[in-house]
């Protein structure tokens, strides 16, 4: 693992634990990273005390010691490998940050030229594999699609599914890495029923998703450089960002030994909710159902309601409690490529604008420290460039694709990797006696086949 690992060294500071039901005490070591808050090493306290610690979602947890990503969600501090997002965003390109995520290092001009040209050589899909989008309805969530497609690369390339050989497991990282943009503008052209195209290889890997996903056959196609440079930010700002849901759920997946293939599928699949990498298509729909400015206060005055699971899309986050440094930069982003399109007023960017400032105007914004995240612009953007509102995770899962990849490698090439297998706090009956069938009275109508049984609503 590049990076200094101290996670597992103790520097002699402890964490005590005293039970109070009988004064025993514990004494837990304290293990510090790098940079970020020291974690209490709780591994062997079960064991030992045979009490289980509870964190349903993970608030106060490290479920790892990982190299690959910090966040300061006070400080609004983003590092990839240890470079600002900022400086990554400015004075990278994502086939760099590829390279940096997975390395851990930047690449020498030779190291990129070569990773480029790699990665190219892996573009294409499977001829097979492409018959696999016929199977789907035209109206199929380009998200379905994907997860379906991507799972399937399992049954196609098996010389790079035995992940304790690492020459495979870097084989299945470029394959991955390079076929996404290809099956996500895939999904698209098929809604569409155009033909597929093959990628390029003079092209840019953003310049070959945009190519593939709008260029008509009957025409030269010729990318924009103002959205090039966007769309490729986007991928960057979207690259990577620590323990989140979906890189959660890859190594998860991951822990059981399952190829890197349906670990990607699985990261996919919880990418989509709305909570989560869903959120950049909820916000489009959000800001269209508001419609107008004068409308606002009513949609704030429903986020703020308990009684209504309506939250405001794009606004706050598990760790970041300030401004959202991605959200920063794709605020920039956006007005360089509305410009460039000559996209003068957009009503929704003018919504979002003034959501935005009354929202971080609001008490119940400020106290709860609800600032815009990362997707409340990029759906803008993505809007903007000519996606349609339903390809907007596609884009986050082809740029969250190499953070998913390089964690799932990170944790395997561990030695000390172990299945990931949380306890429970059990709050269902005690043990209890079998009753058979002929002495059981109905005490209530229960379960949904009353609804879908055939029988009436009555469950008659
Ligand atoms: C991403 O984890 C990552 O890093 C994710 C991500 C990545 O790069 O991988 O950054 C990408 O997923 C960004 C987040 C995109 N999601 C959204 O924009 C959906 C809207 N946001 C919320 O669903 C919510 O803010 C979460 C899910 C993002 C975070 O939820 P938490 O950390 O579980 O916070 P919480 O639900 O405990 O909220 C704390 C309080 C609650 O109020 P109280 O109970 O304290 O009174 O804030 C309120 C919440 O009701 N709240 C909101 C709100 N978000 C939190 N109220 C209104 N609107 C919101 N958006």
């Amino acid at each position: 693992m590049s990076g200094t690992d101290k996670s597992t060294q103790n520097d002699g500071a402890f964490f005590t634990l005293t039970d109070e039901r009988d004064g025993q005490q514990y004494r837990l070591p304290l293990l510090s990273g790098t940079l970020g808050a020291p974690a209490i090493d709780i591994r062997n306290f079960y064991n030992t005390s045979g009490v289980l610690t509870y964190d349903p979602g993970f608030t106060s947890t490290a479920a790892c010691s990982s190299a690959i990503t910090y966040i300061d969600g006070d400080q609004g501090i983003l590092l990839y490998r240890g470079y600002p997002i900022q400086d990554l965003a400015i004075h990278s390109d994502y086939m760099e940050v590829c390279y940096l995520l997975l390395y851990g290092e930047l690449p020498s001009p030779e190291e990129k030229a070569t990773f480029e040209r790699d990665i190219k050589l892996h573009t294409m899909l499977h001829d097979q594999l492409m018959l696999f989008f016929r199977g789907f309805t035209r109206n199929a969530h380009p998200m379905a699609i994907m997860v379906g497609v991507v799972g399937a690369l399992s049954a196609f390339y098996h010389d790079s599914t035995d992940i304790k050989d690492p020459e495979q497991r870097m084989l299945a990282a470029y394959r991955i890495i390079a076929k996404m943009p290809t099956i996500g503008a895939y999904t698209y052209r098929y809604s569409l029923g155009r033909p597929f195209v093959y990628p390029k290889n003079d092209f840019s890997y953003a310049e070959n998703l945009l190519y593939m996903t709008f260029s008509v056959p009957t025409e030269e196609y010729v990318p924009n450089p103002v959205l090039v440079k966007a769309l490729d930010r986007i991928l960057i700002l979207h690259a990577d960002h620590e323990q989140n849901a979906s890189t959660s759920t890859v190594r998860l997946a991951g822990s059981s030994g399952a190829n890197p293939f349906a670990c990607i599928a699985a990261g996919i699949a919880s990418l989509w909710g709305p909570a989560h990498g869903g959120a950049n298509e909820a916000v489009l729909k959000m800001l269209t159902e508001i419609g107008d400015k004068s409308r606002i206060p009513e949609y704030i005055k429903r986020a703020k309601d308990k009684n209504d699971p309506f939250r405001l899309m794009g606004f706050g986050h598990r760790v970041y409690k300030h401004y959202d440094p991605r959200a920063q930069i794709m605020r920039e982003t956006c007005h360089e490529v509305l410009a460039e399109l000559g996209i003068k007023d957009d009503p929704l960017l003018d919504l979002a604008m003034e959501l935005e400032r009354i929202a971080l105007q609001d008490d119940y914004f400020i106290e709860r420290k609800l600032y815009p995240n990362v997707d409340f612009y990029t759906g803008i953007i993505m809007r903007a460039m000519g996606f349609p509102t339903n390809m907007f995770t596609v884009l986050f899962a082809i740029g969250r694709t190499v953070g998913w990849v390089a964690h799932w490698k990170e944790m395997i090439a561990d030695p000390k990797i172990k299945i990931g297998r949380p306890r429970q706090l059990y709050v269902g009956h005690p043990q209890r006696e079998y009753i058979p069938l002929e002495k059981r009275q109905q005490t209530e109508i229960r379960g949904w086949s009353r609804l879908w049984g055939g029988g009436n609503k009555n469950g008659k």
